[in-house]
C-alpha cells in the first residue's frame, strides 16, 4: 500500500472515530496503539474502510508508513501522557515533521511544546477537537494552534473529515503555537456557560413551575424550533424525555446533582483573570459544578438553614415560560460576549492575531455549542472584527434591549423564590455594569487612597491626585 498521508498514535473512543473518519474520506492512515491487541481489533472491525488503513504494531513500521513531513496525531488522555509520547516518538522523526496533540491540553502546555521542538527540526500542532464520539466519527470542528507551513500539510485532511455548516469546513488555523488549544478552551468555557444556564431554566421550570421532566422536554423541543436552536437545547430536550429502563421514571431524576469536571472550564477562567477580562458566566458555571460537587455539605446545609424564599410568583404561565426563553438567550448573549472579548484579549496578549469572524463560523457545526445563534456572531464579527464586545455590535445589541427585560424579570423571580440562577444573574449583572457610563469605582479610588494612599484620577482633569482625608488615613 502507498505510504499514509496522516498518522495517529491513541486508539481510544476519539482516536479510533478520528481515524475512522479520517478513512472514510478516502485518506490513507497508519495507525499505533501502545497495546498492538486494540490496534488489531480496530483493524478489524473497520470493515471496507481496512483498504484505507495501515495497522502498526511498532513506532519503527508506524513512522515508516507515513508520507514525509509526517503529521502524527496523537490522541491520548491531556497531560505527562503527551510528553511521554512525544519522547517516545522523536527519535524516530526526521525534519518537518509534525506532532499532533489532539487532545483537550492546556494551551500552555502547547506553548512548552513548541517551543521545545523549535531548534530540533520538528514542528508541534496544538488542535482542540470538538463534537465528542460522533463529531470525531462524522464531523468535528477542529481548531488549529501551529506554523502556517504544518497547517499547509495537514489542512487537505483535516478540511475533508471537517464538519459542514452550509458546504463551509468547520476548520481553520487559527495562528500560531497555542491559538488552537486556545480557542478551544474558551469553547469549552463558553460550553460550561451554556448548559449551566439550561441547568438554570430547567431549575425554574422544575422547582418553580412544577413540571415533570416531561413537560419540561416539550417546553425545550418548541424552544429548539425558535432562536434558541442548538445542540445543547436539542439533546436537553432529548435527556429530559428518556425513560429509566430499570424504573421507568425519568432518567433525569435519578441522576444524582454532582456534575464532573476536568479542567478546561476552570482555565478558561483564570486566563480571563490573568488577563483582566470579565468572564462572569464561566466563572458562574465553574463555581456551580464545584458546588454541585459538595453535595453532602448541601444537604448538611439545608437541615441547618432551610431552603429560602417562597413559591415562585407567575401571574401568566405562558408568558413566564416565553420569558424563560427570552432570558436565556439574553444570557447566552453575555457568557458568548464575555468568551469572545477573552479571546480578542489573549490574541493580543500572545500575538496570535485570532480571527473573530472565522472562529464563529468554525463552531457553527460539529462542536457542542454549535447553533443558529453562531451564524449570527459570525455575521456581527464580519461586519466589524475590531468590535470591543459583541453585545454593542448593532444586532446584538438589538438583541439584549429586546430580551434584557425578559432576563430581569425571570432572575427576579428566580431570586425571590430561592432558586439559584448564578449563570443568570451573571449576565444582567455583566449587562448593567458594562452599560452603564458612570459606575460607582470612584468610592472604591477613594477607599483606596485614604487606607493605603493609592491616588486617584479626577473627572475634571485637575491636579490633585489624592483626597483631603484627614486623621487616620495614610499619608503620601
Ligand atoms: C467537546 C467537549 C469535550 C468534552 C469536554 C467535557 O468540545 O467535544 O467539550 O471536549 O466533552 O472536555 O469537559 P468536562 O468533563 O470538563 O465537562
Amino acid at each position: 500500500m502507498a505510504q499514509a498521508e496522516i498518522g495517529l498514535i491513541g486508539l481510544g473512543v476519539m482516536g479510533s472515530n478520528l481515524a475512522l473518519n479520517i478513512a472514510e474520506k478516502g485518506n490513507r492512515i497508519a495507525v499505533f496503539n501502545r497495546t498492538v491487541e486494540v490496534t488489531r481489533k480496530f483493524y478489524a472491525e473497520a470493515g471496507e474502510l481496512q483498504g484505507h488503513i495501515i495497522p502498526c504494531e511498532t513506532i519503527e513500521e508506524f513512522v515508516a508508513a507515513i508520507r514525509p513531513p509526517r503529521p502524527i496525531i496523537i490522541m491520548i488522555k491531556a497531560g505527562d501522557p503527551v510528553d511521554q509520547q512525544m519522547e517516545l516518538l522523536k527519535p524516530y522523526l526526521e525534519k518537518n515533521d509534525i506532532m499532533i496533540d489532539a487532545g483537550n491540553a492546556n494551551f500552555r502546555d502547547t506553548m512548552r511544546r513548541f517551543d521545545n521542538l523549535k531548534d530540533s527540526g520538528l514542528t508541534f500542532i496544538g488542535m482542540g477537537v470538538s463534537g465528542g464520539e460522533e463529531g470525531a466519527r462524522h464531523g468535528p470542528s477542529i481548531m488549529v494552534g501551529g506554523t502556517e507551513d504544518s497547517w499547509k500539510r495537514v489542512e487537505k485532511v483535516l478540511t475533508s473529515i471537517a464538519a459542514k455548516y452550509n458546504g463551509d469546513p468547520c476548520v481553520a488555523w487559527l495562528g500560531e503555537n497555542g491559538a488552537g488549544h486556545f480557542v478551544k478552551t474558551i469553547h469549552n468555557g463558553i460550553e460550561y456557560a451554556d448548559m449551566q444556564m439550561i441547568a438554570e431554566i430547567y431549575g425554574i421550570l422544575r422547582d418553580g413551575l412544577k413540571m415533570s421532566a416531561t413537560e419540561i422536554s416539550d417546553v425545550f423541543g418548541a424552544w429548539n424550533k425558535g432562536r434558541l436552536n442548538s445542540y445543547l437545547i436539542e439533546i436537553t430536550e432529548k435527556v429530559l424525555k428518556a425513560a429509566d429502563p430499570i424504573t421507568g421514571q425519568p432518567m433525569v431524576d435519578l441522576i444524582l446533582d454532582k456534575a464532573g469536571q476536568k479542567g478546561t472550564g476552570k482555565w478558561s477562567v483564570i486566563e480571563a483573570q490573568n488577563m483582566g477580562v470579565p468572564a462572569t458566566g464561566i466563572e458562574a458555571a465553574v463555581a456551580a459544578r464545584s458546588i454541585s460537587s459538595m453535595k453532602d455539605e448541601r444537604e448538611a446545609a439545608e437541615k441547618v438553614l432551610g431552603l429560602p424564599g417562597g413559591e415562585l410568583k407567575v401571574a401568566d404561565k405562558a408568558a413566564f415560560i416565553k420569558d424563560l426563553e427570552s432570558a436565556l438567550l439574553a444570557a447566552k448573549i453575555g457568557a458568548y460576549a464575555q468568551g469572545f472579548a477573552v479571546m480578542s484579549a489573549a490574541s493580543k496578549e500572545f500575538g496570535w492575531n485570532l480571527p473573530m469572524p472565522v472562529i464563529a463560523k468554525i463552531w457553527r457545526a460539529g462542536c457542542i455549542i454549535r447553533s443558529q445563534f453562531l451564524d449570527e456572531i459570525t455575521t456581527a464579527f464580519t461586519k466589524d472584527p475590531d468590535v470591543a464586545n459583541l453585545i454593542v455590535t448593532p444586532a446584538f445589541a438589538a438583541m439584549v434591549k429586546e430580551t434584557d427585560g425578559a432576563l430581569r424579570r425571570v432572575v427576579s423571580a428566580a431570586v425571590l423564590a430561592g432558586l439559584p440562577v448564578p449563570a443568570l444573574a451573571s449576565a444582567l449583572g455583566y449587562f448593567d455594569s458594562y452599560r452603564r457610563g458612570r459606575g460607582t469605582a470612584n468610592v472604591i479610588q477613594a477607599q483606596r487612597d485614604f487606607f493605603g494612599a493609592h491616588g486617584f484620577d479626577r473627572t475634571d482633569g485637575k491636579d490633585a491626585h489624592h483626597g483631603p482625608w484627614g486623621s487616620g488615613a495614610a499619608t503620601f
